[in-house]
């Protein structure tokens, strides 16, 4: 039998729950556990606003392991937009996973492909033409793993064939989707193309390991193929560099859970949570962003423009011998965290 989870853990469990799902914790939850996830005036707003940003469109959607998954809160939004879709995993993926289940709610195949493996994307572009009886518009890569994180390896001590494991499955599968894309000429002129990135890439985060090297890469396939596709067929490639976000592969980051909580006391919007990601996503794949390529853009609840923050400092304070800033000091002061 497992040891009892201290009442803190129980209710950090609680709080992670609730977290992904848009709605808010319950009122009576400990006060320090609500300014972790704390009230998102968002998660109230009405989730049926569905107004056929896509229709008429088709795509094809890598990386929805289970309903926490980033890819999976795409595929049902993508959907519920009027999107027809094909959703894709590894073949184990597929076995341990619930992509069945989403596929089922999208009226949809699934096809296995490892995305590291050029005849398995080759089979997928293929079978996806098929599905669909011609060319498609948008592509969502949403792949990332890490096994030098899985192993915890540390950066100062890698394994160099986990870390080729990791740019080949977090970065380079990037390019062999979109190079064999381009090769069987899948997409229809003004398709888009996204992959989902992290500010590690940019930023120092000590935990992200390798992965921060892998999302480097990432970015600048997206700038060097952007190039490319999009002179000869205005197809955009772009990257949305999105906040800590506890998923299957987000909870393998070393302390992430402190990580989600420093990103939220730290950015001005808080953390964006997967559905909120999602939406974002859909405008990069909608006519509305015609003429965007080759960017990283933040979905950060304005993180990646932030140095210090007052709720990231109160924190910080009660630790500190912090003697320069009084409470209500200008521009801490105002009564607001
Ligand atoms: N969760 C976060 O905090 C966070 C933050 C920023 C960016 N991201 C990125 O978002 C993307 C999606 O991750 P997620 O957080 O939804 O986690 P997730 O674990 O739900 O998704 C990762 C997916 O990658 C798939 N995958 C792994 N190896 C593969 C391979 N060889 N071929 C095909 N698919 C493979 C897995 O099966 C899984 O479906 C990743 O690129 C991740 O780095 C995540």
């Amino acid at each position: 039998m497992s040891p009892a989870k201290s009442t803190e853990e129980a209710l950090a469990d609680c709080c992670r729950k609730y977290v992904n799902t848009g709605r808010n914790p319950p009122d009576g939850m400990h006060g320090r556990f609500q300014s972790r996830y704390p009230r998102d005036p968002a998660a109230k707003k009405e989730k049926n606003m569905a107004c056929n940003l896509l229709k008429g469109k088709k795509g094809l959607i890598f990386g929805a392991l289970n309903e926490h998954s980033i890819a999976w809160k795409v595929a049902e939004r993508a959907v519920a937009e009027g999107a027809e879709i094909v959703l894709t995993n590894t073949p184990v993926s597929i076995r341990m996973g619930e992509i069945n289940e989403l596929a089922e709610k999208c009226h949809t195949i699934v096809v296995p492909a490892d995305a590291t493996s050029v005849e398995d994307l080759e089979n997928l572009i293929d079978k996806t033409m098929e599905h669909f009886g011609g060319k498609f518009d948008f592509i969502l890569h949403s792949i990332g793993m890490s096994l030098n994180v899985r192993k915890g390896r540390t950066y100062d001590d890698l394994d160099y064939d986990y870390l080729a494991r990791t740019l080949d499955i977090s970065a380079i599968s990037f390019h062999k989707v979109i190079q064999v894309a381009r090769k069987k000429d899948a997409l229809n002129e003004w398709g888009s193309i996204v992959a989902l990135s992290y500010i590690a890439a940019h930023r120092t985060l000590y935990g992200y390991n390798d992965m921060a090297d892998a999302k480097a890469l990432l970015e600048s396939i997206a700038r060097s193929f952007g190039y490319i596709y999009g002179r000869e067929k205005h197809i955009r490639i772009n990257t949305v560099s999105q906040s800590p976000t506890p998923t299957t592969a987000g909870n393998g980051v070393m302390g992430m859970s402190d990580l989600m909580d420093f990103a939220n006391r730290m950015s001005p919007l808080g953390n964006a949570n997967a559905e909120e990601c999602a939406d974002y996503v859909l405008m990069l794949f909608s006519d509305y962003t015609r003429k965007v390529t080759m960017q990283n853009l933040y979905h950060d609840g304005g993180f990646s423009s932030m140095g210090m923050s007052r709720r990231a400092m109160s924190t910080y304070e009660k630790g500190m011998a912090f003697n320069d800033v009084k409470e209500h000091q200008y521009p801490f002061g105002e009564g607001k965290e």
